[in-house]
């Protein structure tokens, strides 16, 4: 069982379609957690766009307001640590997260990835190009994987996952579609099982 309030973090790149629909999730009830800090590396993102329009807290971090690599790493961490963030949720988030996020989130960083890790997964396999490897691999079925995040693409303790079925005819435009829809739906649950204690996120990614 979590202890106390649920406070996510949200790193996304591009739309926050999943982030909004976890946020979703929060304000009617299904999910006991809420919104602390919306960061992105794309000032232009919509998920910010989206954050201002709700006012919601958010803030634009990337190589544009820190040159440094280090720096960079270490204001994500400030800014989510003075959020009072204890849950990060990676929600198409485009770059790789640094050491001192890293080590100051241990074992409390999200990502949702759309396919069955650890298969298609890895550097580059984001988007489309996801889905057009499943199709050329000749898969039947591929799905959703929630995992934690370490310091390599797609890589950490799978926490769940969820089969989406290919169909006759799929082309990855029609694939992506199904399997996004599933992710809007199975990323909240998932977060609301590491909630209620049904997945314990130290048992996956003991502290080494
Ligand atoms: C999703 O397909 C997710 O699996 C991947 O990036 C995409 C993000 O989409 N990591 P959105 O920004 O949440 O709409």
């Amino acid at each position: 069982m979590w202890q106390g309030p649920m406070r996510l973090g949200f790193l996304a790149s591009h739309g926050g379609s999943n982030m909004r629909a976890i946020i979703a999730g929060c304000r009617d009830g299904r999910l006991g957690a809420e919104s602390a800090l919306i960061i992105s590396n794309n000032r232009q993102s919509g998920a910010l766009q989206w954050a201002a329009a709700e006012s919601l807290p958010f803030a634009h971090i990337s190589a544009r307001t820190h040159a440094d690599a280090a720096e960079l790493d270490q204001a994500i961490a400030d800014a989510l640590g003075a959020a009072g963030v204890n849950l990060v949720v990676l929600a198409g988030y485009m770059k790789m997260l640094g050491p001192a996020t890293l080590n100051r989130y241990h074992a409390r960083i999200l990502n949702i990835h759309p396919a069955l890790l650890p298969k298609h997964g890895g550097r580059g396999m984001y988007g489309r190009r996801v889905h057009e490897a499943v199709l050329a691999a000749g898969e039947r079925v591929t799905g959703v994987t929630v995992h934690l995040v370490d310091e390599h693409y797609d890589h950490g303790p799978i926490l769940a996952q969820q089969e989406v079925p290919v169909a006759a005819g799929d082309d990855a435009e029609s694939l992506a579609k199904r399997v996004l829809a599933v992710e809007h739906d199975f990323y909240w649950r998932t977060i609301e099982r590491i909630r209620s204690g049904a997945i314990d996120l130290d048992a996956a990614m003991p502290v080494p």
